[in-house]
């Protein structure tokens, strides 16, 4: 399967949240990470055709996805940012409704659900209502209903808000399971969740897709400029002030170890430190992310 965009251009107004977008898309996960309004939701958005783009197409094999309607749905899942909920409707009752929207046989739907449930930690709370739940359980409930048709699309726009770590690392389980043949994308602000399971990166700035490519390769590109040094924590936060720092490490000498962004050696006695993907968001995104 082979999703392509060529030109892709969303424009509100005077606003371009996504800019003349050339990217292809095959099988495997897609993290897509970028700073808040760098057009995420608005990719996700025209590539689920709940918008349609200013400019610009998007394809499936070839054959452009409003033109394909009914059957480029049939293969998508999807999870918006915001996700409406009915809160006077029990987790399984929910299911077998969305199930009945998407026009899923009700007798298939029902064991689906029931399989669903499980895989997200749910099962015990399927008879209880979707008002007595917590963010995070909510959250589950949305992936679940985006997996319903068993997708061979997933988008997942920030799935993992509100989960907990065992819930993180149930969902990087289930993700990875799932994504075998299947274009799974999904965004996030936390790095560490697509670190394991992205076999790609997408990273947007400002409507445009600056970085494309496997974790390892894109983290490669900034070799040589992380470092970690030592300093007294008493002095940390002015450090933290005029340098481009990606974590604070409290030690038990009373000293905290900075790790820095920097093309120079930030202080002296610095040392090289092997960069990570939250190290390249840093990087690329420092700008937006230190006003
Ligand atoms: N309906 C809309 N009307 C006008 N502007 C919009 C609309 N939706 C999004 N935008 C603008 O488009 C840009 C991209 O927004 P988008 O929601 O796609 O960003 P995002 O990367 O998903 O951000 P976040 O991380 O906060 O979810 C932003 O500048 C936003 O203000
Ligand atoms: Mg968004």
């Amino acid at each position: 399967m082979e999703l392509r965009t060529a030109g892709l251009t969303k424009q509100y107004g005077s606003k371009t949240a996504v800019k003349r977008l050339n990217v292809t898309l095959t099988n495997g996960v897609y993290g897509l990470l970028g700073a808040n309004g760098a057009g995420k939701t608005t990719l996700m958005r025209l590539l689920c055709t709940v918008q349609r783009p200013t400019r610009g197409e998007i394809t499936l094999d070839g054959q452009n996805i409003w033109r394909l309607g009914e059957r480029y749905r049939e293969l998508l899942g999807y999870l918006p940012q915001h996700f409406g909920y009915y809160p006077d409707f029990t987790a399984l009752d929910f299911l077998l409704y969305i199930a009945a929207l998407k026009g899923i046989d009700g007798k298939w739907a029902e064991g689906r659900s029931r399989e669903l449930l499980e895989e997200v930690g749910l099962s015990g709370e399927c008879r209880h209502r979707i008002k007595t739940f917590s963010g995070g359980m909510k959250q589950r409930l949305g992936i679940a209903q985006a997996m319903l048709n068993n997708p061979s699309i997933l988008i997942l726009d920030e799935p993992t808000t509100g989960l907990d770590p065992k819930e993180r690392v149930r969902f990087r389980n289930l993700i990875s399971a799932f994504s075998k043949d299947r274009i799974v994308i999904l965004s996030t602000h936390i790095v560490s969740d697509i670190a394991f399971i992205a076999e790609r990166v997408m990273m947007m700035k400002a409507g445009e897709i600056i970085l494309l490519g496997r974790p390892d390769e894109l983290t490669s590109q900034i070799n040589g400029r992380v470092w970690e040094c030592s300093v007294p924590t008493s002095r940390a936060e002015r450090y933290a002030a005029f340098l481009n720092v990606s974590n604070l490490r409290n030690e038990e000498n009373g000293n905290t170890v900075l790790r820095v962004i920097s093309e120079q050696p930030p202080v002296a006695g610095a040392v090289r430190a092997q960069p990570n993907l939250e190290d390249l968001f840093l990087y690329y995104c420092k700008e937006e992310s230190k006003p």
